[in-house]
């Protein structure tokens, strides 16, 4: 492929916690492909200047062109708020990426009522508050791209994030239902599952990480992966799903390591019970059937699952094998 063949001219593009880390990436690099970008954050640095504003002037020296949003993504207001400061700014939105986050780390019995709240506001609720008014204009244009950020937490389970798995994963079942709806409109809808040195976890460490992680690393952490870290790692695929080239929707992928790949949800094919109510004993007896995963499908929508079992059901009928 052509060196920068992808690129973003005459679109708008939001990046929600653009002040730093991942979210500062993905704006420099969109913003270098030509997109007008709005850097939400509302982070300040600790000579007290805004994130946004920093993030800002980098693109500016770059011969880029760039908005700070200094709106909290936390609230239904502070959504409007980023999303009517770009059509104001730059009369459309055609990509948002929301990005923002916080950690609140802690024992599920003993996380604070704010601690959850918090974390589930600027995680799961922030993409419903920045997407919503961002997605009628996208309707209305019949283009958009949204990306969600989930997480390995949320996706494959990490102590100590019960509040952040759950928003993480409450945003995996999001892009699935939006991805649906946006199909007819032009808009495609993935998550991303990140991995990338920041400094997200200097204030709220997992409990006992080491211990926990013992259970499932008994020879001791990875080697290799700290210089895997980088942003631009990320950067790269996010941008591609952004892009009007990327017709890929209700997806999500991992960039853990330097590794991309699809994260998926299937279902094994099962054990099929006979017609008739199954007992619990019965259920016990094909657990194996139930919980071999050698035969899975990958469901696009509910519907086809339904689907899948219904042909499941009439080769049984049938007598076919499989
Ligand atoms: P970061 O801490 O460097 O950046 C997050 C930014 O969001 C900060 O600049 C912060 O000021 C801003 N922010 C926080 N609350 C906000 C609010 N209410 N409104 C607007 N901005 C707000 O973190 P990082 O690592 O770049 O994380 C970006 C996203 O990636 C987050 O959603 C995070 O959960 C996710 N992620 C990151 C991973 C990693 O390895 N760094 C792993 C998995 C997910």
């Amino acid at each position: 492929m052509a060196a920068d063949s992808i690129d973003f001219n005459g679109q708008v593009a939001v990046v929600t916690g653009a002040g730093g880390g991942l979210g500062q990436g993905y704006a420099l690099e969109l913003a270098r492909r030509g997109a007008r970008v709005v850097v939400n954050d509302l982070g300040t640095g600790a000579d007290g200047a805004g994130l946004a504003d920093q993030t800002v002037a980098q693109i500016v020296g770059l011969g880029g062109e760039a908005m700070v949003s200094r709106d909290s993504v936390s609230t239904p207001e502070g959504g409007s708020a980023i999303i009517d400061a770009a059509v104001d700014a730059f009369g459309r939105v055609d990509v948002v990426i929301n990005n923002a986050g916080i950690l609140r780390n802690g024992y599920f019995d003993e996380l604070e009522q704010h601690d959850i709240d918090a974390v589930l506001d600027v995680h799961l609720n922030a993409a419903f508050h920045v997407t919503r008014p961002a997605w009628s204009l996208m309707k209305a244009q019949g283009f958009g791209r949204v990306v969600l950020t989930a997480s390995a937490s949320g996706a494959f389970g990490l102590v100590g994030q019960a509040n952040y798995g759950a928003a993480k994963g409450g945003l995996m079942g999001l892009g699935r239902v939006l991805a649906l709806e946006g199909y007819e409109h032009g808009i495609n809808v993935n998550c991303i599952l990140p991995m990338a040195a920041t400094t997200i976890a200097d204030n709220s460490p997992i409990p006992d990480f080491w211990h926990h992680a013992a259970r499932w690393l008994p020879d001791g952490p990875p080697t290799g992966l700290a210089a895997r870290r980088e942003r631009e790692l990320v950067a790269a695929l996010v941008v591609f799903l952004c892009s009007r080239e990327c017709d890929l929707t209700g997806e999500a992928y991992s960039v853990c390591g330097g590794r991309y790949a699809r994260v998926f949800t299937g279902v094994a094919d099962g054990w099929l019970a006979p017609d008739g109510p199954a007992s619990v004993e019965d259920v016990v007896e094909h657990l194996p059937a139930i919980r071999d995963l050698s035969h899975y499908t990958v469901p696009r929508a509910l519907h086809e699952e339904i689907a899948g079992v219904a042909d499941q059901a009439r080769r049984l009928a049938q007598g076919v094998a499989g």
